[in-house]
Parts: structure tokens; sequence; C-alpha cells
């Protein structure tokens, strides 16, 4: 097991419920709105936006590092009759990245305790948007205490427009 996974796991198995279960803000207001479609929600963790996203009529996959919060957020949609809109997968994003074009890519806070290469990451996210779609990067304005590579919210992604940690795909 990697560092970062075992790092992950570790995190979520050390609590019953991590994150509070409401769908990020920003994410909530870009998206309400804008006709659905297909949305990858990169550290989705206990799957809040993506059940949020699903409940707006998204098809959604969801992606994490840790198979402990995945489990959690599976449960989660399935109580809430979701399971057939969103596909939760079990990916560290520095080793695999899902397949597929999306109208929507969301990485809400995708911090680690452990290093990652996030510009290497954002640009095979913005790789995933199909076009006219755009990618929403939500961050800390610093790296906080507890993480590293945090950063800017706005991502540098060659080739692309950006304001506010949006990228647009023309
Ligand atoms: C700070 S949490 C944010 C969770 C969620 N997006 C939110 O806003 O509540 C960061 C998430 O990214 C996941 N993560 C960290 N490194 C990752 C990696 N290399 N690949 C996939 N997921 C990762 C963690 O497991 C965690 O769920």
């Amino acid at each position: 097991m990697s560092e970062a996974r075992q790092a992950w796991e570790e995190h979520y198995g050390a609590h019953e419920r991590v994150w509070s279960g409401r769908v990020n803000i920003r994410l909530a207001e870009l998206v309400e709105p804008m006709a659905p479609g297909r949305a990858l929600d990169l550290g989705c963790g206990e799957g809040a936006d993506a059940m949020w996203l699903a409940e707006h009529g998204w098809q959604v996959t969801a992606v994490d590092i840790s198979q402990t919060a995945l489990d959690r957020a599976a449960a989660d949609a399935a109580a809430r009759n979701l399971a057939d809109r969103i596909d939760f997968q079990c990916h560290d994003l520095a080793q695999s990245f899902p397949s597929g074009a999306f109208d929507l890519v969301s990485a809400q806070f995708l911090h680690s305790t452990v290093p990652m290469d996030r510009a290497r990451l954002l640009r095979r996210a913005a790789d995933a948007v199909a076009p006219g779609g755009i990618l929403l990067v939500v961050d800390h304005g610093a790296a906080p205490p507890w993480g590293i590579g945090a950063g800017s919210s706005t991502p540098r992604v060659p080739d692309r427009t950006t304001s506010g940690g949006i990228v647009e795909s023309r």
C-alpha cells in the first residue's frame, strides 16, 4: 500500500464520519444553474458533493484514494436511491485516472498530507474536460497547516482560460 493510501485510510478509519455531509458551497453556486451532464468528482471523500450532483440530475464518477471513504459514500448513496447515478472508483490519482470525458470536473480541496504533484494532476484533470465543459478547482487560499500540496485557487493550465479557479474548455 502506498504512503498516501495508508495515510488516508488511517485518517478515515480513525473516525466514524470525517466531513459534514454538506455540499461544498462554491460547487453548488456554480453548478445549480447548469444543465446536468457527466461529472467527475476528484477526491470525493465521503461523497457529499457526488450525491448532491446526482440529486441534481448529473451522472457522476466519484474518485478517492480511500476505499473506506468510498464504502461510506456508496452506502449513503444507496440509502438515498442514488446508486445508479454514481460510479465510485478507487484511484490514487498520482498513479491512475478514470477514463472518459466530463462536462464538469470538480476538485474540491484535493489536498493531501502526503506530497503529491498537483500541477500534473490538475493538467490531467483539465484533459478530462469535454468540449464546452468546465474544470472547477476550489482550494484553501494557502496550504493548510495539516496538508501539503495546497496552492493558489487558480490552476495554471496551458491553453485554457482561467478565472477564479474555473477553467473552461473551448
Ligand atoms: C481534504 S479532503 C476533501 C474531500 C472532499 N472533496 C470535500 O471537499 O469534503 C481530500 C480528499 O482527497 C483524497 N485524496 C488525497 N490524495 C489523493 C490521491 N492521490 N488520489 C485520490 N484521492 C486523494 C483524500 O482521501 C480525501 O478524501
